[in-house]
C-alpha cells in the first residue's frame, strides 16, 4: 500500500485548479444506465472511485471510455449483476440498483461498502424505490429487486425520513423513466443532487424543484444520450482552502464553487482567513492570527460533513477554543486520535470534538482511516514540525486528483512511496 511523506511546508502560494466532483460523477455515471444513446460526460475527475464505476458500468453492459477528463457512456445489452467485488469498495455502487429496475425490471447488486464512517444503511432508498412499485430481497450479502415488468416503476409520493444525499439522487434518476409523476419531498438540497438533475435534464427528463427540498419528476419514456459537464469538487477546493491559512500562504482556487462553499467560507472568514472572489475563481489569504470557531455539521446549506476532519485540523492552528459537532455520521471522529499523535489537543464527547488550538503538530507516523480523515492528515503534515508519514492513502486516491502534484506546485513538499 502506498504511503505519502509530507515535509513541512513553507507558506503555499500559487494557483490550483479545482477538479471535477467526485460526488457528482459518481452518481451521474450510475445514472448513464437510463438513456439510449451516447453520452460524454467532461470534466469528470481521474479517481479510483470513478474507475471502478466505469469498470462496473462496462460489466452491466455499458461500453465506457475515459480519456483525459472525458468519459463517454454507450449502453447495449444491460445485465442486472452488479458484483460484490466491486460494490464492497464503494458505497455508490449501489446507485445501479434503481436504473437497472427502471430500465430491465431487475436487479442483483451487492449491499454497498465504502468509508468506514459509521453503519450508512440503504433503508432510504430501498423504501422510495418500493413505493415506486419495486420488491426486495436480501440474499447472500446482495439486493435482489424486482419491477413486475421493464419500464415498470411507477411515480410515487415519497417522504424521505432524512434528506439523505445518495438516496435523493438514486430516487430522482429512478423516477426519469417511471411512470407518471414522482414527488420527493425532505429531498437532499445538496449541488451534486442539482447537478445530478441537470445531467438527466440535458437527457430529456423532466424534473423541477432540484436544490430544493421537494423535487418533481414527471416520469418520460425514453431518456436520449447528450454531453454534459459535470460541475467542480467543494470538498477538494475547501481543503485547499485549508491549506493556505495553515501554512501562511495565498492560493487562488481556479474552478472554485464559491456559492457552493458558502457555509464553509463564512466559517473560515469568523476565524480570520481572507477571501476575495476573482473571475475564474477564490483567492484564499492568510490575514490576521486564526481564532477558534464553532462549527455544527448539517445538510446543505449548512457546514458539509465531507469538511469537517479538514476544519478540525485549521481548528489546531487557531488560538483559543474550537468546537466541532458531526451531526451527519456517527463514527466520524477517526483523525482525532491521529491528530493528537501529532501533538493536537482535542477531546471527544459524544458527537462533539473539542479543540484546543495553538498546540502545535509535529510529524509522525500516521494512519488514514478515511477519505476526509486521510485529507486532514496530510494538511497537518504541511504544518508539522518534520516528517509525516500517512499510511493507507488509498483512501485518499479515492476522492483527490494528484493531491500530492497539485499541493507541491504551490510549494509543498510531499512525496509518494509505493510498496
Ligand atoms: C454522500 C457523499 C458523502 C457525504 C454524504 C453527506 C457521495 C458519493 N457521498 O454520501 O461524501 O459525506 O453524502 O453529505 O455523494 N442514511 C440512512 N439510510 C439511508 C441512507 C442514509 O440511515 O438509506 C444515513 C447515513 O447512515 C448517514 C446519513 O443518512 O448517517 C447521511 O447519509 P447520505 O446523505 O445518504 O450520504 P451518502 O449519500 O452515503
Amino acid at each position: 500500500m502506498d504511503t505519502l511523506i509530507v515535509e513541512k511546508s513553507g507558506p503555499l502560494h500559487g494557483t490550483i485548479t479545482v477538479s471535477g466532483s467526485k460526488n457528482a460523477a459518481l452518481p451521474i455515471l450510475m445514472a448513464c444506465i437510463l438513456p439510449t444513446g451516447r453520452i460524454v460526460l467532461e470534466n469528470v475527475p481521474r479517481l479510483a472511485d470513478i474507475h471502478t464505476s466505469c469498470k462496473l458500468l462496462s460489466i452491466l453492459g455499458c461500453h465506457t471510455t475515459f480519456e483525459g477528463d472525458t468519459v463517454t457512456v454507450e449502453c447495449g445489452t444491460l445485465n442486472p449483476h452488479a458484483p460484490y467485488e466491486l460494490v464492497k469498495t464503494m458505497r455508490a455502487s449501489v446507485l445501479c440498483l434503481g436504473p437497472l429496475l427502471a430500465v430491465l425490471g431487475e436487479a442483483r447488486v451487492s449491499m454497498p461498502g465504502g468509508c468506514a464512517i459509521g453503519a450508512r444503511p440503504v433503508d432510504i432508498h430501498l423504501s422510495g424505490l418500493e413505493a415506486m412499485g419495486a420488491s426486495f430481497e436480501l440474499a447472500e450479502g446482495y439486493i435482489i429487486g424486482r419491477v413486475p415488468r421493464p419500464g415498470g416503476l411507477k411515480g410515487a409520493h415519497i417522504v424521505l425520513r432524512f434528506p439523505s444525499v445518495g438516496a435523493t439522487e438514486h430516487l430522482l434518476t429512478a423516477a426519469a423513466l417511471a411512470e407518471g409523476e414522482t414527488i420527493i419531498e425532505n429531498a437532499a438540497r445538496e449541488p451534486e443532487v442539482a447537478d445530478v438533475a441537470g445531467f438527466l435534464i440535458a437527457c430529456g427528463a423532466k424534473i423541477e424543484g432540484h436544490g430544493t427540498s421537494v423535487i418533481r419528476v414527471q416520469g418520460v419514456d425514453r431518456l436520449r444520450g447528450a454531453t454534459y459537464r459535470v460541475m467542480s469538487d467543494r470538498i477538494e477546493a475547501g481543503t485547499f482552502m485549508v491549506a493556505a491559512p495553515l501554512t501562511g500562504g495565498e492560493l487562488f482556487l481556479e474552478n472554485c464553487p464559491v456559492r457552493e462553499l458558502d457555509a464553509v467560507i463564512q466559517k473560515m472568514r469568523e476565524m480570520g482567513v481572507g477571501f476575495e472572489e476573482r473571475p475564474g475563481g477564490l483567492l484564499v489569504k492568510s490575514g490576521r492570527e486564526l481564532v477558534g470557531v464553532e462549527v455544527e455539521t448539517l445538510p446543505y446549506p449548512g457546514f458539509p460533513t465531507d469538511m469537517q476532519a479538514q476544519m478540525t485540523t485549521l481548528m489546531c492552528h487557531a488560538k483559543g477554543l474550537s468546537m466541532v459537532e458531526e451531526t451527519i455520521f456517527e463514527n466520524r471522529f477517526m483523525h482525532v486520535m491521529e491528530l493528537n499523535r501529532m501533538g493536537a489537543e482535542i477531546k471527544v464527547k459524544g458527537n462533539a470534538a473539542i479543540v484546543k488550538g495553538q498546540r502545535g503538530f509535529t510529524g509522525a507516523p500516521v494512519m488514514a482511516s478515511d477519505l476526509r480523515a486521510s485529507a486532514s492528515l496530510v494538511l497537518a503534515g504541511l504544518a508539522a514540525e518534520g516528517r509525516t508519514v500517512v499510511e493507507r492513502i488509498y483512501h485518499l486516491d479515492r476522492g483527490y486528483e494528484n493531491i500530492e502534484h497539485k499541493l507541491n506546485a504551490v510549494g509543498a513538499r510531499i512525496t509518494r512511496a509505493k510498496s
